[in-house]
């Protein structure tokens, strides 16, 4: 296996390749845009790195890591739409810089632009990534529309919020994983192995994307901080506070949710010392804890070597300490 960096580069020299210089411009300039904005590209990433662990030529699975990062990329305009958000990797949403309708339809093309990448793959492999993909895809449809449901629902529990986390966004740290044992020719329990290792890390990570969108630092981590609390956000800081606090906090902490976002930096402190004086910002590091060892207990029932089970271990470790 390699350092991370080296497929990174790859990566994104590979991207470089798939820039869109078509028309119309209005259709493709938001494409490129979002997808030069930067990222961490951790899909992509872990998508050749699993191939490469499985033994094969890593840079067979570059379209398909191509295909991951763009749907992504795709999910992310629409999201931004969704969550009305006005900044995405430290820079102006699609939606802000160009309109609505721009989002909307660039989003489209991104998702079949995406679907398109796998026709680069022997029908018998095509089949399976496009099968995959099919079923990850709905997923985060459905993960996305639970996460928008959540919103206006005070019932939700801690239960309903992980599954909706596991589809949002698990799903596809899972799948990017299983394309690469895919194209590796892995065997099906590897393949059902490193899935089931990117999906815990999946919601690890998802967990503390909720846990930065409050408490990171504005400087660093590229979007709105308090973004979750403007929209009235079910997260488990939030589900987590409500059940730790006390009476009071607990009815301070509710009647701060109902609030519009005119008072939104009222709100944002508010609710971020109620999230720390009840114990869930402790909660929730530690739940991304957990669930970054769940993966790690999956990591070992894999059959690849000791060396690449290692790097694995110390690619979660760096993701459970990140700040973007
Ligand atoms: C953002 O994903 C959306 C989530 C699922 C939290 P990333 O944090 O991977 O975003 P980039 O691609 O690095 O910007
Ligand atoms: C994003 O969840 C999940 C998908 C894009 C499918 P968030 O709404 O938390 O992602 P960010 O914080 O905007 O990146
Ligand atoms: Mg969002
Ligand atoms: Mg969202
Ligand atoms: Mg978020």
């Amino acid at each position: 296996m390699k350092v991370i960096e080296a497929y990174q580069k790859e990566f994104l020299k590979s991207l470089k390749g798939f820039e869109l210089d078509k028309a119309p411009q209005s259709l493709y300039e938001p494409v490129n845009y979002i997808l030069s904005l930067g990222g961490k590209r951790l899909r992509p990433v872990l998508t050749l790195m699993t191939c490469d662990i499985f033994n094969s030529d890593y840079k067979d699975a570059i379209n398909a890591a191509l295909a991951v990062e763009v749907f992504h990329n795709f999910s992310l305009i629409h999201d931004d739409i969704m969550d009305e958000a006005p900044l995405r990797r430290g820079q102006e949403t699609v939606h802000k810089k160009w309109n609505l309708n721009t989002g909307i339809l660039s989003g489209d093309a991104m998702l079949i632009l995406a679907y398109q990448l796998f026709e680069h793959y022997d029908p018998e492999v095509f089949q399976s990534l496009a099968k995959l993909f099919s079923k990850t895809a709905l997923e985060v449809c459905e993960g996305q529309q639970y996460d928008m449901d959540f919103e206006t629902r005070d019932d939700v529990t801690i239960a309903e919020y992980l599954q909706m986390i596991e589809y949002k966004t698990a799903v596809l740290v899972g799948a990017a994983m299983k394309m690469g044992a895919i194209i590796a020719n892995a065997s099906i329990s590897d393949q059902h192995g490193v899935y089931e290792f990117g999906k815990n890390l999946g919601i690890a990570f998802q967990l503390q994307d909720d846990y930065l969108d409050a408490f990171g630092d504005p400087e660093t981590f590229g979007k709105q901080i308090g973004g979750d609390i403007i929209e009235n956000k079910k997260t488990y800081l939030y589900l987590k506070a409500l059940e730790l606090a006390d009476g009071a906090q607990k009815e301070e902490l509710t009647h701060l949710y109902s609030l519009t976002s005119n008072e939104s930096s009222v709100k944002i402190d508010g609710v971020k010392s109620i999230f720390e004086s009840s114990g869930s910002s402790e909660a929730s590091k530690a739940a991304i804890e957990l669930y970054t060892s769940k993966a790690f207990a999956v990591l070992e029932t894999l059959s690849i070597s000791k060396a690449n089970k290692v790097a694995l271990r110390n690619f979660g470790t760096a993701l459970m300490t990140r700040k973007v």
